[in-house]
């Protein structure tokens, strides 16, 4: 009897495998970091030979500390840091280059050029979703075809492959070049800017203009089926691969957003707001993209409205590492709450420029309202505050978009913790923000997708019953102060604009 399903989660900073029961409780956990690669200002990159090794070893860590055997688990399911791209070549195995990471900025000339073509941001926006941003794999794809030598002609005669960090991961655990199966889910190639969101297929237009051969493209299958099974030894062997889900999807369907109108906030590397709009497409005319929030086999797709963040929970680690403020991450919330408010600081990380709402490649980071009062405290609470505005501006644009304004936030992730944090994002947005029992959402979201492919769990109403309240932080701040504050936030980030020419 196979009592359990595992996901793998391959996020920014680490990947993770981890085994369910079929309660959503978390039975046991491996994780490994991997190195994070800053090649120039505003570059980032992974190396995904070390990433496909610490995948490995934390499916049989997380087997070993649930002392199972792979005849225990039903199924596997992948969620990724979505849009980090891949090249690899189909005979060797071997990547042409390091994966160029969703927060690196180096394809911004690409970007500018292909807006210049006519259209500018919204070039691609009616068949895709998205604004032509840096953020996306396409021209991630193009830079090293035109970049890394003889790569273009390489993948034009059919010898490279591209993948995101799903596709790398499968191909490889289903035997890599010994028959791994090449393909992803319209999750995350909906993230690529090559994907056509009414017939979740590849869009030959876009792909030619952009001069990226769509033979080096995975094919485009449902969320939730069974594309394979594990080969490696040891490691899972045998188990079927059943679900992918990009990393903020699979949160949303972890955290049992399944109906219209439901919406959570991952508090991660970044932040993430998806708000689930069922089978509707609803384009955003306020910054935000349209995205496909999941397909469950031959069901109808799903689709979601997104805010992305580049910046939130990567400013904590910036202000351990670059700054050595703090030690660990989680000591922030003493330091700020030593300080009773932000001191008049602000504190605006466009790392990789701004992301939702604003779509600007030209901002850098700044941080305003400096005086001789300001102290380290200060510096911590308006870190910590970037999280929450950053939230408040795209749940505005959301709430615009879909002219319904959100009644609570559904919230996970790793900054969920701090409770300054979640007290603070419940009175900047005004609304009640709620935890739930399970914060492994992510992870969870994706075991789910794989567990009902092979029929662990029968139905959404699994999941939905699951999903168990935690804990609810309710707005306490009074209008004006409220509004104040935010005012001065929107103040500070006009300041990070047109800074890179
Ligand atoms: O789009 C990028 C996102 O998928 C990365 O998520 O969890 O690593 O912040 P995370």
């Amino acid at each position: 009897m196979t009592s359990y399903v595992a996901a793998i989660d391959q996020g920014t900073t680490s990947t993770r495998c981890m085994i369910f029961d079929h309660s959503g409780n978390v039975v046991a956990v491996d994780q490994m970091e991997h190195e994070q690669i800053f090649p120039k200002a505003g570059w980032v990159e992974h190396n995904p030979e070390e990433i496909w090794n610490n995948t490995r070893e934390v499916c049989a860590g997380a087997l070993a500390k649930a002392d199972m055997s792979p005849k225990d688990v039903a199924a596997v399911g992948i969620t990724n840091q979505r849009e980090t791209t891949v090249v690899w070549d189909r005979a060797t195995g071997k990547p042409v280059y390091n994966a160029i990471v969703w927060q690196d900025t180096r394809t911004d000339r690409i970007v500018s050029k292909l807006g210049e073509l006519g259209g500018g941001q919204e070039r691609y926006r009616d068949r895709t979703g998205l604004p032509l941003a840096t953020y996306f794999s396409g021209p991630k794809i193009k830079w090293i075809l035109d970049n890394v030598d003889g790569a273009r002609e390489r993948a034009e005669s059919g010898d490279l492959l591209f993948g995101n960090m799903d596709t790398w991961v499968l191909w490889n655990a289903t035997g890599g070049t010994d028959g791994g199966v090449h393909v992803t889910d319209p999750t995350n190639a909906s993230r690529t800017l090559l994907m056509d969101l009414d017939t979740l297929s590849w869009n030959h237009e876009i792909c030619a203009e952009m001069g990226i051969p769509t033979s080096m493209l995975p094919e485009i299958r449902s969320s939730s089926e069974e594309y394979g099974k594990i080969r490696t030894k040891g490691a899972l062997g045998g188990v079927p691969i059943a679900g992918i889900l990009g990393d903020q999807q699979a949160a949303t369907f972890g955290q049992a957003c399944l109906s219209p109108g439901e919406a959570k906030n991952t508090y991660g590397t970044g932040n993430f707001v998806l708000l689930n709009t069922g089978t509707d497409k609803v384009m955003s005319d306020n910054g935000l993209l349209t995205t496909v929030c999941y397909k469950i086999g031959a069901q109808p797709t799903v689709y979601a409205l997104e805010g992305s963040i580049a910046v939130t929970g990567s400013l904590v680690q910036w202000l351990r590492d670059n700054l050595r403020m703090i030690d660990s991450a989680p000591e922030i919330e003493q330091l700020a709450k030593g300080v009773e408010d932000n001191g008049g600081c602000y504190f605006v990380p466009a790392f990789s420029g701004l992301f939702a709402p604003h779509w600007r490649s030209d901002a850098r980071g700044a941080i305003v309202g400096l005086t001789r009062y300001v102290n380290r405290g200060h510096m911590a609470r308006a870190v910590l505050e970037a999280t929450a505005f950053q939230t408040r501006e795209v749940i505005d644009a959301m709430n615009a978009d879909s002219g319904v304004p959100l009644k609570s936030l559904k919230v996970d992730g790793g900054m969920v913790s701090n409770e300054l944090l979640m007290q603070f994002q419940a009175d900047i947005l005004n609304v009640s923000v709620v935890r739930p029992k399970v914060a492994e959402t992510t992870a969870l979201g994706a075991a789910y997708a794989a567990g009902l492919a092979v029929g662990f769990w029968s139905s959404e109403e699994d999941i939905r019953s699951n999903w168990v309240k935690d804990k609810q932080w309710d707005p306490e701040l009074d209008d004006a102060s409220r509004e104040r504050q935010y005012r001065q936030w929107q103040k500070a980030v006009t300041r990070t604009f047109d800074w890179v020419d």
